[in-house]
């Protein structure tokens, strides 16, 4: 819950200008798509998620969020942009993700219009492979991009519970306590403000059936402005 203050001119005796308060709260905007790539695209990004499993190093060392000093996130995960010399012209999961975001304008579904309008201008994406075993999460935290998209798939049959995004209404500022949670489908992308806090909840798993790539992947797309 966020308090806005308003300002009312009314003639109030010799006050013309009396302020007043109302609770407004936020609504975080998001797009959920379902079976987002189709079984072709799917099997190209199995493919190589299961090639980059092995090359897949402590989230602490992938740029993560930090409170405090403290890192939030405990997970496994890689940057396409470090492993590939040039991620968009030689990795099929990236090529595959610009394609669906960028030339379909997947943006412009944001129902707000001003979302819409400075989605217009991105024209800078990077993406990272993660994976989450047996206690592995993400406290609540904000991007430094501008859009965050995460894409859920399994390359085997998922055996893990938990690990749902809670996708808070409002920034750090706010310290937001409504949450809209979203389950971890296979095929399945949201896409929403990074500036929003958002939180992964523990992944439950068995340590062998985790290390057999059994547990909680997810594709990281953080879409914003270049730079320079
Ligand atoms: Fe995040």
């Amino acid at each position: 819950m966020v308090e806005h203050p308003l300002w009312e001119r009314a003639a109030v005796g010799s006050n013309p200008i009396v302020p007043i308060r109302v609770l407004v709260m936020k609504r975080v905007p998001f797009i959920v798509k379902e079976n987002f790539l189709n079984e072709d695209e799917l099997s190209l990004v199995v493919k190589e998620s299961t090639d980059l499993f092995q090359y897949l190093i402590d989230g602490k060392k992938t740029n993560p969020a930090t409170l405090d000093g403290k890192i939030l996130k405990q997970n496994m995960g890689i940057h396409y942009h470090d492993y590939y010399d040039n991620a968009h012209t030689s990795s099929d999961t990236v090529k595959i993700f610009n394609r669906k975001v960028f030339e379909d304008a997947l943006y412009n579904e944001f129902e707000v219009e001003v979302l819409r309008d400075l989605c217009y201008n991105m024209d800078w994406s990077g993406m990272m492979l993660s994976y989450y075993k047996n206690g592995d999460h993400y406290k609540p935290h904000y991007d430094g991009s501008f859009i965050t998209g995460l894409y859920w798939f399994d390359i085997k049959p998922r055996k893990f519970t938990g690990g749902e995004l809670y996708l808070y209404n409002g920034t750090q500022r706010d310290n937001p306590q409504h949450l809209v949670p979203f389950q971890p489908k296979n095929n399945r992308f949201i896409a929403f403000p990074s500036c929003y806090m958002h939180e992964v909840k523990p992944v439950v798993i068995s340590d062998e059936l985790a290390n057999q790539g059994h547990g909680r992947f997810c594709i990281s797309v953080f879409c914003g402005h270049k730079s320079t």
